[in-house]
Parts: C-alpha cells; sequence; structure tokens
C-alpha cells in the first residue's frame, strides 16, 4: 500500500529525484528538453498515438518499452522530423519543433526551421544504414562537414574522438562491408554522436544483430550514458539493460502511455494487467 500511495500520480518532480539520488546534477538545474504535448498522429483511417504528454529532461535516460506496433518508432522518428504529429506539439528546448512564428502568426515549420532544431537531437536505428562506399571516417565526417561546415581537420578530429569512444579507432580506413553488424552499429552510433545532440534517441538498435554482438553494442550505449548532459530515449526489448541504464521507464501500449516510473517501481511492482502481461514474457 505504501508503494501505492507513494507513487500517486506520476509528476514532474520524479527523474529529478531519482537524478538526484544518482548523484547525478542538482534537480534544479533539470529542465525539460523534449515536451510531447496532446500528440495524435494517425495514418490514413490508423490512429498510432492517441495523446502523449512526455517530457523527457535535460541528462535524462527514459527507456519506452511496450508491444510491437504500439507506436515507439513513431514517437521516436516524430522527434527527428521523420514523421509530423496529426495533432499537439512537440517542444525542443523550449522551440516548438512543428511550428514557427512568422509575423506574428504561428504557420507550420519550413525546412530551415525544422533543420535547426532537428540539429539537436541524434538518432540510432535498427538498420544502420551506413554509406557503403565511404569509409568508416568519412561516414562520420559527412554530417560535421556538410551539415556544421567544420573544415576537414576538424570534422575528423571529432570523428576519431567518437570512433575512439564506440572503441573503433582501429577501424576509420576500412568499409561498412569489412565490419561486423556490431561493428557497424557502432559506426552509426559515432555517426550521430559526432553531431554532439541534446537528445539520442536508440530504436532497438540491437534487435537486427546476432545474439554474440548485442552486447558490445550495449556497452557502447552504456558507457555513452554516462553523459550526465545528453538525454536519452532509449526504444529496447533489452529488460535487464532498460534497468541498469533508465532513470525512468515509460510503458506504452496502443499509442498511449500506460504506466511510468521507475525501474524499480515498473519491474518489481507493476500496477496495470497490461504490464504484468508484457513483462511476464521477458522472464
Ligand atoms: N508510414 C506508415 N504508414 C502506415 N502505417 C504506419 C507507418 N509507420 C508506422 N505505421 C503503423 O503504425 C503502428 C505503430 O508503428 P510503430 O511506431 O513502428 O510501432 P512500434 O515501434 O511500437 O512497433 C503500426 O501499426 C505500424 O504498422
Ligand atoms: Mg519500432
Amino acid at each position: 500500500m505504501i508503494a501505492e500511495a507513494q507513487r500517486g500520480p506520476y509528476s514532474e518532480e520524479e527523474p529529478s529525484i531519482r537524478l538526484e539520488k544518482l548523484g547525478r546534477q542538482q534537480p534544479a538545474k533539470r529542465k525539460p528538453i523534449v515536451r510531447y504535448q496532446s500528440i495524435h498522429k494517425s495514418f490514413g483511417e490508423l490512429e498510432v498515438i492517441n495523446g502523449i504528454d512526455l517530457d523527457i529532461f535535460s541528462g535524462e535516460k527514459i527507456a519506452l518499452i511496450g508491444p510491437s506496433g504500439s507506436g515507439k518508432t513513431t514517437l521516436g522518428r516524430m522527434l527527428m522530423t521523420l514523421e509530423e504529429p496529426t495533432s499537439g506539439s512537440i517542444l525542443i528546448d523550449d522551440e516548438p519543433l512543428w511550428q514557427m512564428e512568422r509575423k506574428g502568426k504561428i504557420v507550420r515549420a519550413n525546412e530551415k526551421h525544422l533543420h535547426r532544431i532537428r540539429s539537436k537531437i541524434g538518432m540510432v536505428f535498427q538498420h544502420f544504414n551506413l554509406f557503403p562506399h565511404m569509409s568508416v571516417l568519412k561516414n562520420v565526417t559527412l554530417a560535421p562537414r556538410s551539415v556544421l561546415q567544420l573544415s576537414k581537420e576538424e570534422a575528423e578530429e571529432r570523428a576519431v574522438e567518437m570512433l575512439r569512444k564506440v572503441g573503433l579507432e582501429q577501424k576509420l580506413h576500412d568499409f561498412p562491408a569489412q565490419l561486423s553488424g556490431g561493428q557497424k552499429q557502432r559506426v552509426a552510433i559515432a555517426r550521430a554522436l559526432v553531431m554532439q545532440p541534446k537528445v539520442m534517441v536508440f530504436d532497438e538498435v540491437t534487435s537486427a544483430l546476432d545474439p554474440e554482438l548485442v552486447g558490445e553494442v550495449l556497452t557502447v550505449i552504456k558507457d555513452i550514458a554516462e553523459d550526465d548532459d545528453m538525454a536519452m530515449l532509449l526504444i529496447t526489448h533489452e529488460m535487464e539493460f532498460a534497468r541498469e541504464v533508465a532513470d525512468r521507464i515509460v510503458f506504452g501500449a496502443e499509442g498511449r502511455i500506460v504506466e511510468q516510473g521507475t525501474p524499480e517501481q515498473l519491474f518489481e511492482n507493476p500496477q496495470s494487467d497490461r504490464l504484468k502481461s508484457f513483462l511476464q514474457r521477458f522472464l
């Protein structure tokens, strides 16, 4: 009963309290870096997101779990501006992503606006989509060169640093075909990190990998999660990993958030039948 009373309705204080417990930055300095507000998304007749409100605090690590088809990828893709919400708004760093102001009116965002805001977000997908005809180094320097307009030297310096972070500094001049799936996924992670995003979205980045390669990729993500300032939205079926890395677990089903809380709350004391039966499958 006590656990239930303590949980109460989810409040904005909760993630900060947990961050403090972990000895991270003072909660007072934390602010929402992403705010999903009353988000709906339909594909034709199919309503995929049914009214989602979710704040992600700067530096917060959220694991988004839920059955296949529940709208997790769509939620991530909307941050990356790959899908547009049917209604509602998404704020990034206090600015609307999909709307902008022009001559005192709120209008639909243009490419320039989307581009500027999107640069704060990095995303890694299930399938890595590296350019096969480019070396590892070239894959990682491409966006810093073309988007950030860094010099070749600056871009390479940053890229090498990121490739070192994911343990691939020996592979700079290899081509994707010479790498294992786990190594390719680590290049994809370095490619997103090199843009220094404020939020990283990882969408089931290990589910296309052979089982023996999953560990090396999760280890790299855990290592990156040590960065206190970067927020993460981890869409995953790796429950042990979610428990270890996440400050907060969000469980979604059928386009809604069904339950959320600390890993302890959700994994040890799930409240809804939906979550209970979902977790059963991972035991
Ligand atoms: N571009 C699209 N066009 C039509 N339906 C889509 C599109 N993208 C996703 N869907 C549908 O939306 C639902 C949610 O998909 P998704 O966000 O990928 O769920 P999850 O990642 O939780 O498995 C699914 O029924 C999927 O088939
Ligand atoms: Mg998905």
